[in-house]
């Protein structure tokens, strides 16, 4: 049975007082909740927000890492030093850091590659521009993003992977791809899986979810075969709003 689980992407956004605020609240309203709840907050406060969280169910997850391990990489962060903050999950290859930064999927599989070698569980950011979806290459340019992102990956580790399925239009824009939408493209994913590595890894993957998800819509998107988690922006940095979706 595949274990749901919804993630929080504070993108740039809270300082140390501001995050302190929010999980003081949060860890109050969640609980002992049935699925897993992950915050990824910005590197700067990850150390603060692991301690707030200690011994609560949240989960810390990062936003981006290093594919290098230590040395001459000026401004990066790397694994180690991650995992050090008690940092469980990484996002990669968000769209924003494919557009805005030029992350490359070979990029993007170094770094997921890395991460799974150190005990990291990515979530992999797949997903297309509203041109690519005009022009009906969505599930082209879906597979070819996924097939970049789990080379070199073996069979035991691939299950590991969190993969987010974002229609980039989606994505802080208000819009959300029609539940049944999202669904398709998320079975769609999990047949990719099954044929790169197997049948048995494909029903074990977590798809999620994410572009404007919201209190609202939550509900119809999870609800869908195929979808198991979301991965929140906005609507995750107001505590009252994320719990009504970690709720759903
Ligand atoms: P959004 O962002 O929920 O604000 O649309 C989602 C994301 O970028 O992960």
């Amino acid at each position: 049975m595949r274990i749901p689980i919804i993630a929080g992407n504070w993108k740039m956004n809270k300082n140390k007082e501001e995050t302190k605020k929010f999980l003081e609240e949060f860890k109050t309203l969640v609980g002992d909740s049935e699925i897993e709840v992950v915050i990824c907050p910005s590197f700067t406060v990850l150390d603060s927000a692991s301690q707030i969280i200690d011994k609560t169910s949240i989960k810390l997850g990062a936003q981006n890492m290093s594919w290098e391990e230590d040395g001459a990489f000026t401004g990066e962060v790397s694994p180690d030093m991650l995992l050090d903050l008690g940092v469980e999950f990484v996002i990669l290859g968000h769209s924003e850091r494919r557009q805005i930064f030029n992350e490359t999927d070979d990029r993007i599989n170094k770094k997921v590659v890395k991460a799974l070698e150190k005990g990291l569980r990515p979530i992999l950011c797949v997903g297309e521009t509203l041109e690519e979806r005009e022009g009906e290459r969505a599930f082209d340019v879906v597979r070819d993003q996924l097939i970049k992102g789990f080379k070199s990956i073996n069979e035991k580790n691939a299950s590991k992977v969190i993969i987010a399925y974002e229609p980039v239009w989606a994505i802080g824009t208000g819009k959300t791809a029609s539940p049944e939408d999202a669904n398709e493209m998320a079975a769609y994913i999990r047949s990719m899986v099954a044929e790169i590595f197997s049948e048995e890894i494909s029903e074990e993957l977590i798809i999620q979810y994410g572009g404007s998800v919201k209190p609202g819509n939550v509900e119809d998107i999870m609800n869908q075969t195929d979808i198991d988690g979301a991965l929140v922006g906005g609507a995750s940095l107001e505590p009252k709003d994320f719990i009504e979706i970690v709720n759903f």
